[in-house]
Parts: C-alpha cells; sequence; structure tokens
C-alpha cells in the first residue's frame, strides 16, 4: 500500500459517519434495554430482509460462512454426499460444503461471467455420473458418492446463469443453495418463467453474508439464510440455536451461529440504503465501462448478460500484466484488491483432495488475470 491512498479500494468509514447519529442511537437503545440476543431487532431486521429478497423467510444467522453451512443441512446435504461449487469463490464456500460433513467437488466456471458453466455441469452429470435406480440420485462413478446438491456462487455480484442450473438440478434430484454472500440485491431474468428473479429467491434456500464490506455490511459479523421453504427456515432456527426448538429442549445438536441483536439493528438501519447504494455502484461500473472501453485492448471489462442485472459487488477487469496495473495504480495512489488470486482446488487446505493445475483451466487463468478496482459510493 502507498503511504498517501488517494482511492482507497474500499470506502467503509463514509457510510457510516453519514449514519452515525442513528446507528448510535440503535446502540443505545440496545443497552437501556439489555436486548444482545435474539429479540425485535432481529426479527424486524429478518422481517424487512426477506422483503428486500421477496423471500418467505429470512434468518439471521452469525456470518456469511453459517448461513451456507446451515443452509446445506437444514436442505438435507447429508455426511457423506458430494456437492458441487466453483473453484473461484472465497474458501467460506468449500468450508461451509466440508463442515456440513460433505464432499466437495468442483465445476468450472464461465470465463465471460466467473458463475459455474451450466454446460461443465451438464457435463460433470454426463460423464461421471451414473443414476442409482432405488434412490433416483447421481452416482458418482469413481467416488461412489451422491452427488446431492450444488451452490452455484453468485460472484462479484452477478447472479449465476440459474435457468440451466435449475433445470439441470431438476433432472438430477439435486438441492440447489444459492451463495448470494455478495450478491445482495442482484437480479436475474429467467427466460423459461418470463420474470427477474432476485438472488436468495431462485434455490431451496440461499445464504448472505453482511461482513463489513459487502454491498449490505455489518459493523461485525453477520449472516442470514432466505428461503420459501417453511421447514428448512425452522430446522436453520434451530441449528442456530443449540438445536433447541424452545430453550433447554435440544432436538439436535447445533451450534451457537445466531445474529447479534446490535448487527441486526445496524443492518436494519442500512437496509434503507442499499438500492440508492446499489444504484450507486451501477452508476460507477457504467462510468469505468465508457471511460475503459477505449482499452479493450488489454483490458477484458466485467460482462453484463442481457439475463443479469449484477450489483457490483467488485468491479473486476482482467488483463494479462494484472501485476503492472496494480503497482501502476498503486503508485497514483489507488487501492486494488484480487478475488481471487489462487483457485480453491489448488490452496494448500486442499492438497489432499488430489486436484491439481490443469483441472479447471478457466478458474485458472482467471485468477491469475483478475484485479478489482475501486468501488466507492457517493
Ligand atoms: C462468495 C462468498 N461466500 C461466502 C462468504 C462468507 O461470508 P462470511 O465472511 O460472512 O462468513 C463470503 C464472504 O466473504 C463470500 O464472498
Amino acid at each position: 500500500m502507498t503511504s498517501i491512498e488517494k482511492v482507497p479500494f474500499v470506502d467503509l468509514v463514509t457510510p457510516h459517519q453519514e449514519l452515525q447519529t442513528e446507528l448510535v442511537e440503535a446502540f443505545k437503545l440496545a443497552l437501556r434495554t439489555a436486548s444482545f440476543v435474539g429479540g425485535p431487532a432481529v426479527e424486524g431486521f429478518e422481517r424487512d430482509f426477506a422483503e428486500f429478497c421477496g423471500a418467505k423467510h429470512c434468518i439471521g444467522v452469525g456470518s456469511g460462512t453459517d448461513a451456507l453451512r446451515f443452509a446445506l443441512t437444514a436442505a438435507g446435504v447429508q455426511p457423506g454426499d458430494i456437492v458441487l461449487t466453483v473453484p473461484l469463490t472465497f474458501i467460506a464456500t468449500t468450508e461451509a460444503i466440508s463442515q456440513a460433513g460433505a464432499r466437495i467437488d468442483f465445476v468450472d466456471v464461465d470465463a465471460r461471467t466467473c458463475t459455474v458453466d451450466p454446460e461443465k455441469l451438464r457435463h460433470y452429470f454426463e460423464k461421471h455420473c451414473v443414476e442409482d435406480r432405488a434412490s433416483g440420485r447421481m452416482i458418482h462413478r469413481s467416488l461412489g458418492k451422491p452427488v446431492t446438491a450444488v451452490v452455484p456462487v453468485h460472484l462479484h455480484g452477478q447472479t449465476a446463469d440459474m435457468d440451466p442450473i435449475l433445470e439441470i438440478a431438476a433432472r438430477y434430484k439435486l438441492t440447489v443453495i444459492e451463495d448470494a454472500c455478495q450478491a445482495h440485491g442482484a437480479a436475474y431474468f429467467s427466460r423459461k418463467e418470463n420474470r427477474w428473479r432476485k438472488a436468495g429467491t431462485m434455490g431451496q434456500a440461499a445464504a448472505f453474508s453482511f461482513y463489513p464490506g459487502k454491498n449490505l455490511g455489518a459493523c461485525g459479523e453477520a449472516g442470514a439464510v432466505t428461503t420459501d421453504d417453511e421447514s428448512i427456515a425452522g430446522r436453520i432456527r434451530m441449528l442456530r440455536d443449540h438445536g433447541q426448538s424452545k430453550k433447554y429442549f435440544h432436538e439436535i445438536e447445533g451450534y451457537n451461529g445466531r445474529l447479534d441483536s446490535i448487527q441486526a439493528a445496524i443492518l436494519r438501519i442500512k437496509l434503507r440504503h442499499l438500492a440508492r447504494w446499489n444504484e450507486q455502484r451501477s452508476k460507477a461500473a457504467k462510468l469505468y465501462q465508457e471511460f475503459l472501453a477505449p482499452m479493450s485492448g488489454s483490458l477484458i471489462l466485467p460482462y453484463q448478460p442481457s439475463w443479469s442485472q449484477p450489483v457490483y459487488h467488485l468491479y473486476v477487469v482482467r488483463t494479462a500484466n494484472r501485476y503492472e496495473l496494480q503497482k501502476h495504480l498503486n503508485d497514483a495512489g489507488i487501492g486494488t484488491g484480487i478475488h481471487y488470486p489462487i483457485p480453491l482446488h489448488l490452496q494448500a487446505a486442499y492438497a489432499n483432495m488430489g486436484w491439481k493445475r490443469g483441472d479447471f483451466p478457466v478458474a485458472e487463468e482467471t485468477a491469475e488475470q483478475i484485479v478489482s478496482l475501486p468501488m466507492l459510493l457517493g
């Protein structure tokens, strides 16, 4: 980082200063009422966020990672199942799969959208799996385990191409859990249903992160699951709260994964500004698009398909000279990031899984070329 950063990669100070009076009031109310766990702030935020997404239920939890893990378990993923996702995502996606007891497997991304390539997903089943007549489940031939779920990741604020994914999921009896941790408010035009659908309403359940740098960020850790399925919602309410249906009646072993009440109160205030902030991100992306278009020979700009209304959590360009570009911007006092530099199948954490360079070439090449440019509001 330069000593004087004129343009930070992300500015978490200004939006909080603008809302400081309201945020401090929310904190004071929590102190006055000693409302720290559960209560009206959590319930109010859950109602408001469900409405924002157009989902029937929202269950506040401790983080996006909790949200993914609880959603997988509550939707029926069993220890020993195989759950598919992409190698170009934050490791929380795969941590949640492993922590739900399942085995991770990957499908490569599409080069233009950086989200799961539906044709490769189809190919995975046609090439590697065989149907088990008794259960109707798809069994991975060499791993000998059922493939029961897929986690499409709505990366950088843009949804995956959900129509073909949902069609493949219906055909092969897969549970779909959206990783919407970077996509609060993103929309997808379903050609099949001829309507726009919001991130968080397309799978059996969806996970959101409210990590501070997200489009909707807490002042600490927080997350949520959205779902239209009453029984999934009920199971997540138990999982987040030590498996109890009422105090000290534990139906299952769960976790300490509740949404903190102060964070919920803060999120509720910030949620009122989310649509406007998302709009500002789109405007900033449009400006980038205009300014950078003449450099399209050396810089690949984000691809926005006609079916996508992204919320630009990140504005990610691609170039063969990524480190040169970063250095040049850094010297000019402009912060950048890389999301993410090493695809998950090549991470040390998964060295024992047998994946190697070349297994997911699109994710590998993308990870070598991407640079995230500053995304500032206002
Ligand atoms: C794609 C993706 N999945 C999952 C997560 C996990 O969220 P959290 O950090 O709130 O646990 C994040 C957030 O960093 C993310 O970007």
